[in-house]
């Protein structure tokens, strides 16, 4: 799938593939707005299958319900001063917890007065973005949209000027009444918002899909919104990662092109998470203007014939990008790892091609790989992040004359292998 896969055709620039890490560039109004998504999940390890782990209502982050205007604008603020907001961050997401319990009698939502005493729309002035729920209600059971789409797009938008609507899928109404599996309770929002533009002449909401990853998403997503969740999120910052592993979990969710929502609270987070949440080079890898396609595994793990299970997930990662091929190691053992591999198990790679190679993390050129590439002592549950660019022939005289000896024959018919 490609970047422009993505788009809903009728959509001007929407975020790319991230509810946050959004390049300015890619922003769909004029306007600067910010993503602190409050949306986050107790994933820990990539490629750790979600089975189990998938929360049934989003863990959204370090402060769940415990929302408010002084945090959000408070949090806004140090998107700006701890440089995230340059690095591309361009979205303040609220999540749930924003609202009254009960709409009032003409039946819209209401934001909770005590917790937003300024209301939305003084809020939005700076600040863009809302999560909210296509069930009868909210993961945290406050009121959803179902049935109400038209009438809540409108106040969202109109009325409290949010650009992007993370809507989620919980409090789902019984099939005797939608008589629709998720995606047809997600059109139904589409709908409404596509209808709303059309009426209003203002570009539309963003939809981020956060149905987590539910029924092949991915297959249908890009028909109603820009953004769709397909795991759990971004834990950077939070929970008992150690340096190594959010440089790992945050290079995965990027270069697997997931959306990027920090959940953590950045008042706390210290600089060494700042840092990795602001690593420009995969970020800019994760908004691949050309391609959007994320890595994926060229060995899936460390059994025999690389077959991987839970406790050793796939640990060699590959995929296209508009500079180059990029490369993602990550060492799933507890102890440091050399980690070898032939460039042509790529199939990204072209084969009598030597490449450069760009450590995406030690921010470094690091010489020219011929056939194959060794990173030495990658540090236990740590990640190497690689761009590799084709930097002309290989030497001459290489041998096997192939680099995979697979039916290898020389033009008199000799076969080599
Ligand atoms: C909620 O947030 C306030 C201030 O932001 C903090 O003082 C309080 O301890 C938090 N409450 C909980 C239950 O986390
Ligand atoms: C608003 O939020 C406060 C603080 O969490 C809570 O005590 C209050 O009940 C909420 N008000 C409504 C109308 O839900
Ligand atoms: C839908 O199913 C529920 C639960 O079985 C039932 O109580 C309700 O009467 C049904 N509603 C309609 C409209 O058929
Ligand atoms: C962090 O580790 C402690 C001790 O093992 C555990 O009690 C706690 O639940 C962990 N926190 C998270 C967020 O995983
Ligand atoms: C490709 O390289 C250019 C020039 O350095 C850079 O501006 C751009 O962000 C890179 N694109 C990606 C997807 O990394
Ligand atoms: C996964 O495979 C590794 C390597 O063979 C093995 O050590 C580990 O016990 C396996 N884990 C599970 C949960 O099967
Ligand atoms: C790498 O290539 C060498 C030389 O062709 C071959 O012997 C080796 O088995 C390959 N290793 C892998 C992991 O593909
Ligand atoms: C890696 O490729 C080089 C050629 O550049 C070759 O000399 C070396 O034997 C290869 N290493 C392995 C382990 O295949
Ligand atoms: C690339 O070079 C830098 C600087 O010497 C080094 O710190 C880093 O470990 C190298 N990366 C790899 C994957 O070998």
């Amino acid at each position: 799938m490609t970047a422009k896969d993505r788009r809903a055709p009728s959509t001007p620039l929407p975020p790319l593939l991230s509810d946050v890490g959004i390049p300015k560039r890619m922003k769909p109004t004029g306007t600067f707005v910010f993503v602190l998504a409050l949306a986050l999940s107790p994933a820990v390890f990539i490629g750790a299958h979600a089975s189990e782990g998938v929360a049934k209502l989003p863990a959204w982050n370090a402060y769940q319900c415990n929302i408010s205007e002084d945090i959000v604008i408070q949090n806004a603020n140090l998107m700006i001063s701890l440089g995230l907001a340059d690095a591309g961050y361009n979205y303040v997401n609220i999540d749930d917890c924003y609202a009254a319990k009960q709409r009032n009698s003409d039946g819209d939502i209401v934001a909770n007065q005590t917790k937003f005493p300024s209301g939305m729309k003084t809020l939005t002035d700076n600040i863009h973005a809302l999560g909210f729920d296509a069930g009868w209600f909210t993961c945290q059971l406050y009121p959803g949209s179902y049935q109400n789409e038209a009438r809540d797009a409108k106040l969202f938008q109109d009325e409290w000027g949010f650009d992007y609507l993370k809507y989620d899928n919980c409090a789902v109404p019984f099939d005797n009444i939608t008589r629709e599996n998720i995606m047809g309770r997600y059109a139904r929002m589409a709908n409404a918002i596509s209808d709303l533009s059309q009426s209003t002449g203002n570009p539309p909401l963003i939809l981020s899909l956060c149905e987590w990853g539910r029924e092949q998403v991915w297959l249908w997503g890009k028909r109603y919104g820009q953004s769709w969740r397909l795991t759990l999120l971004l834990f950077s910052g939070n929970g008992n990662l150690t340096y190594e592993e959010s440089k790992t979990h945050f290079t995965a969710w990027a270069l697997m092109k997931s959306p990027l929502l920090i959940g953590t609270d950045l008042e706390t987070a210290s600089d060494q998470t700042i840092e990795i949440l602001t690593n420009r080079e995969i970020i800019a890898i994760n908004q691949d203007p050309v391609v959007g396609t994320g890595v994926t595994p060229f060995r899936w793990g460390i059994n025999p014939d690389y077959i991987s299970n839970n406790t050793h997930p796939a640990q060699y990662w590959s995929g296209e990008s508009q500079n180059g091929t990029v490369f993602m190691l990550i060492n799933t053992l507890d102890e440091p790892a050399t980690m070898f591999f032939n460039l042509t198990e790529s199939p990204w790679i072209r084969a009598g091609i030597q490449y450069s190679v760009r450590d995406l993390w030690a921010h470094s050129n690091n010489g020219t790989a011929v056939r194959n590439f060794t990173a030495y002592d990658v540090p236990p549950h740590g990640v190497v992040a690689l761009l590799l660019q084709d930097a002309g022939d290989e030497p001459e005289g290489l041998w096997p004359p192939c680099a995979v000896t697979e039916w290898c024959i020389s033009q008199s018919g000799v076969r080599i292998d």
